[in-house]
């Protein structure tokens, strides 16, 4: 209970955001993604690669289940962690749901140089990143209690937002 969700578009900031909140806050965090890597101990790439995306997807709504038995955690989830209605009901009822919206552009120029995102895998491109943002807007928008723009703001300017709004 009392928790609080990060959800976004890949490269929207939910990591460091998460990290800065737990500086500011004491609030302990949770990285869905990295739990996922650790306990099939392969990277979010290899578990796409070698057990497809429903398996990671199964394994995402999983995880969220455990979560929802937890207290006051700062989740940063994967940028498709609101794509089954259930995760998304978990959430509400344990918490409130912080989107972070992020241009394309802006995610583009954080994400150009990474590899580690297999959904943009031969696709790291400004239109591409445009489409997928518009395909998932109504699951984000419908999921968020909140909404904070993040293009152009400071990671405590964006912090000081989400903490006065929740
Ligand atoms: C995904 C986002 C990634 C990771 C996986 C799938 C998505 O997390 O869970 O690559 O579907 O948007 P980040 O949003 O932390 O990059």
């Amino acid at each position: 209970m009392n928790n609080i969700y990060l959800i976004g578009f890949m490269g929207s900031g939910k990591s460091a955001v998460c990290s800065r909140l737990h500086e500011l806050t004491g609030m302990e965090v949770v990285e869905m993604d990295a739990i996922l890597a650790d306990n099939e101990k392969m990277t979010i790439n290899d578990i796409f690669a070698t057990k497809g995306e429903e398996y990671f997807r199964d394994k995402e709504t999983e995880l969220l289940t455990q979560l929802s038995d937890e207290s006051r955690k700062a989740v940063s989830c994967g940028g498709g962690a609101i794509l089954r209605p259930q995760n998304v009901s978990l959430m509400k009822e344990t918490g409130k749901i912080i989107l972070l919206s992020a241009k394309p552009e802006t995610i583009y120029d954080r994400l150009k140089d990474s590899d580690d995102r297999p959904l943009l895998h031969g696709n790291m491109n400004v239109p591409f990143i445009a489409e997928m943002i518009e395909k998932r807007r109504p699951r984000y928008e419908s999921a968020a209690d909140y909404t904070v723009t993040v293009d152009n703001k400071s990671l405590d300017d964006i912090c000081r937002e989400i903490l006065s709004l929740i």
